[in-house]
């Protein structure tokens, strides 16, 4: 480089009307690391940037249609109108959502942190009640919605199954979704037919966030996945731009995987490799959503073909539940299992490892192998920890308190482990 790196920030900076928060958070890196390339070169604390941060940045501030993509502009509207469903406050599908709302929804998330991390508390939703209806077994997305609600100085209201509801009475969708809305302040609803939470969401005027509808949508794991990526990446001083992201298992039936690969696909010039056994493959109408802004999309039939050079290998659980008619037997073979061996042989030591979880740990599920439990790339608790933030996040805006929060924070009065599990390498970021 010509001239030096500070000077070359700086411009860029200058050139997209951008504060160092809003740079950094533009081009996928964290504060921190943007702060030390900024320092005068002979300084202690100097380092040099990644060569990819140099060549994404010249890319933007030579060509103006990136640089307009790029600057700063007022967005109009609160955060909770821009990525409205049908005009409604509630969170049903990532379609609603464009990088740039993506991004504002995580920088509410950061500010959550020092909640979710347990030094400080809120009370911003005192008095608010969340009803949290899974008609679907679940363990971590129930359980961390109501725990991010609560967090908020909410209470939750749960029910479970359909045995002990109404629905098995034969109560509509309809019905249900209008009595609940005279008791509770927000929905959150997993049901296991794909395009139900959205008839809850028709039914109703409060915010309705979709936990899951059968093979349909997860938004909010995708989220929470996007910004484990997102992270993770700032740390390794990668950008998801250009990044190469291999999706195995059962892409079919995975909801998890079908929002993702969507959200992802707001970035530009990703790889994805998606890995799974005959029968379980991509739905084709996803496939086709996900491949713009030129993204590459190729389909892979081993796991040598699709982790060769991943950064992100993301694993699923097969949906047997969801099998109709699929041989669920002979469709996971030991050869779509990840393990220790798979990333040593096809991935380099900064790929991250993630899953939606539940993984099938039971012998011969072949899901991902518990032997990547004190292996760093594996970020699958960081993730489900990323869920509480990203919860509290959604629920701030679509409530419309997020800008009370950072005011409202007062210090925690009880005391809490610096590492919530045994095996939390220091790579958890939770120093
Ligand atoms: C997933 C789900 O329910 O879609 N779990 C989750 O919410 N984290 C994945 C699965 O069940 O396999």
């Amino acid at each position: 480089m010509s001239i030096s790196q500070q000077a070359f920030l700086r411009d860029a900076m200058r050139r997209l009307n951008l504060t160092r928060d809003l740079f950094a958070a533009r081009i996928g890196v964290k504060r921190r690391a943007l702060d030390t390339w900024l320092l005068p070169e002979g300084s202690q604390e100097f380092r040099t940037m990644p060569e990819v941060v140099e060549r994404f940045v010249g890319e933007i501030v030579q060509n103006s249609d990136l640089l307009e993509k790029y600057t700063q502009s007022a967005q109009p509207g609160p955060l909770r109108d821009r990525i409205a469903w049908r005009g409604k406050h509630q969170l049903i599908s990532v379609d609603q959502f464009t990088r740039e709302s993506a991004e504002d929804l995580f920088r509410v998330a950061d500010m959550m942190q020092p909640i979710a991390r347990r030094r400080k508390v809120s009370r911003v939703l005192e008095g608010a009640v969340l009803g949290n209806l899974f008609f679907e077994a679940s363990t971590r997305t129930r359980v961390s919605f109501g725990s991010a609600f609560c967090r908020l100085g909410g209470s939750v209201c749960d029910t479970t199954g359909f045995t002990f509801s109404s629905m098995a009475k034969g109560e509509s969708i309809y019905d249900t979704s209008r009595v609940m809305s005279g008791y509770v302040d927000a929905l959150v609803v997993r049901h296991p037919e794909k395009g139900s939470v959205a008839e809850f969401a028709a039914a109703t005027n409060i915010p309705v966030v979709n936990a899951g509808d059968g093979p349909g949508e997860h938004p909010s794991q995708a989220l929470l996945d996007l910004y484990t990526i997102l992270t993770e990446f700032s740390r390794l001083g990668k950008l998801l731009d250009g990044a190469h992201v291999a999706m195995v298992g059962d892409l079919k039936y995975g909801r998890t995987v079908h929002s993702l690969i969507k959200l992802l696909s707001l970035y530009k010039g990703i790889k994805f490799s998606l890995v799974a056994p005959r029968g379980l493959e991509m739905p084709e109408a996803v496939i086709e959503q996900a491949a713009r802004n030129g993204n590459v999309i190729e389909q892979k039939s081993s796991l040598a073909e699709g982790l060769s050079g991943a950064d992100v290998i993301y694993a699923t659980r097969v949906q047997k539940e969801r099998f109709i008619g699929e041989d669920a037997e002979s469709a996971y073979t030991p050869d779509f299992q990840v393990s220790k061996a798979t990333i040593n042989a096809y991935c380099s030591p900064d790929t991250i490892v993630m899953h939606p979880l539940p993984r099938d740990s039971r012998e011969g599920a072949n899901d991902l192998s518990t032997d990547l439990n004190d292996d760093s790339r594996l970020a699958i608790f960081r993730q489900t920890d990323n869920g509480i933030p990203i919860r509290m996040a959604i629920f701030a805006v679509l409530l419309g308190v997020e800008d009370l929060v950072q005011h409202s924070m007062r210090d925690v009065t009880w005391r809490h482990p610096s590492h919530v599990g045994p095996d939390d390498s220091s790579f958890h970021g939770l120093d």
